[in-house]
């Protein structure tokens, strides 16, 4: 039978500080699928994750199928916004979230998975985080910070992850971000410079995918998800007609899951995917196809 065969493959997932949002649904079906997983996790975010885990908050949805407990191997404090700790403001070092957290920057995260796992210690990274301070404003009234931001926590970050990671991955290392239909349409209301941070993500990810394809030999790939609930989506402020709408004019009616996304993440990052580099693939119940809506927005609660 063809099966998705992660044992003996070791994933990062940046971008977990709770179990409701993709990185969680994805770790989780890794590990399913028989990978070690660590995560990444932003240091404002991270205590509370902590207590959820070691209160035995989250027993069932770290549940496996077969019975067994999703245990992480590595909780990295990592804030995606800097590249190095020097990077970060004073401010933020001495905040009493960051402060006992050691090295949260991109390269200190990797200078630890260096240390506990060796040179070569990883095959597969996920980015699954976003972060866009004026969200809620349309882009037209956006401030030049706020854009920057957006842009450089949901895009960038994302560049930052290959160029340190990809040096530590194994032969047939593969990346996965995620992406919004926001890149690509208009999605009013999902301001901030965030539809620009996923344009760029998008774009990136295939350039990505040619550069370090040639130097590393790695695969670099996104998927495009229907909107979710998440903690992340929640502060759009509108989620719930965005699922309402895109659930009602899809091909397939109806909301997606975060296991729909965690499934294919787990083909795109498994060597059944080895000829997949460059690709963005919708996990949207086929509403990226559509051009016209069947049916009028559902009433917002
Ligand atoms: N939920 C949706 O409707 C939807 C749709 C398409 C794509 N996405 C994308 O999926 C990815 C995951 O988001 P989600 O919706 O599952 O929500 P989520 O809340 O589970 O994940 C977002 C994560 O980003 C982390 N984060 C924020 N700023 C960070 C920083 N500076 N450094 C490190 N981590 C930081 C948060 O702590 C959180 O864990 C994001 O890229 C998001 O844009 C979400």
């Amino acid at each position: 039978m063809l099966g998705i065969d992660l044992s003996g493959k070791r994933a990062l997932v940046a971008g977990v500080s709770d179990d409701g949002g993709f990185g969680f649904a994805i770790a989780k079906a890794l590990a399913e699928a028989g990978a070690t997983v660590s995560v990444g996790s932003w240091p404002p975010a991270l205590g509370i994750f902590l207590k959820l885990i070691e209160r035995g908050k989250m027993e069932e949805s770290l549940r496996l199928s077969d019975g067994r407990k999703l245990e992480f191997e590595r909780i990295y404090p990592l804030d995606a916004g800097f590249d190095t700790l020097a990077d970060a403001p004073a401010d933020i070092r001495e905040n009493k979230r960051y402060k006992d957290q050691g090295d949260f920057s991109v390269a200190g995260m990797t200078e630890r998975i260096r240390q506990d796992f060796g040179e070569r210690g990883l095959d597969i990274v996920v980015h699954s985080l976003a972060n866009g301070p004026e969200v809620k404003n349309p882009l037209l009234d956006t401030s030049r910070a706020g854009y920057l931001a957006a842009v450089s926590v949901s895009a960038y970050s994302n560049i930052s992850l290959v160029r340190h990671l990809a040096p530590l991955m194994r032969p047939g290392g593969a990346f996965l971000s995620l992406t919004y239909m926001a890149g690509e349409r208009v999605i009013p209301g999902y301001g901030g410079g965030m539809s620009s941070a996923k344009a760029a993500l998008e774009s990136d990810m295939r350039t990505l995918a040619f550069e370090a394809g040639r130097r590393w030999g790695v695969r670099v790939n996104a998927i495009s998800a229907g909107p979710l609930a998440s903690r992340a989506a929640s502060a759009i402020g509108f989620i719930d007609t965005m699922i309402g709408y895109t659930s009602a004019n899809s091909p397939l009616p109806g909301p997606i899951t975060a296991d729909d996304v965690g499934h294919t993440a787990a083909f795109l990052l498994s060597p059944l995917a080895a000829g997949i580099t460059g690709s963005v693939v919708y996990v949207d119940r086929g509403y990226h196809a559509m051009g016209m809506a069947v049916a009028p927005p559902a009433p917002t609660p």
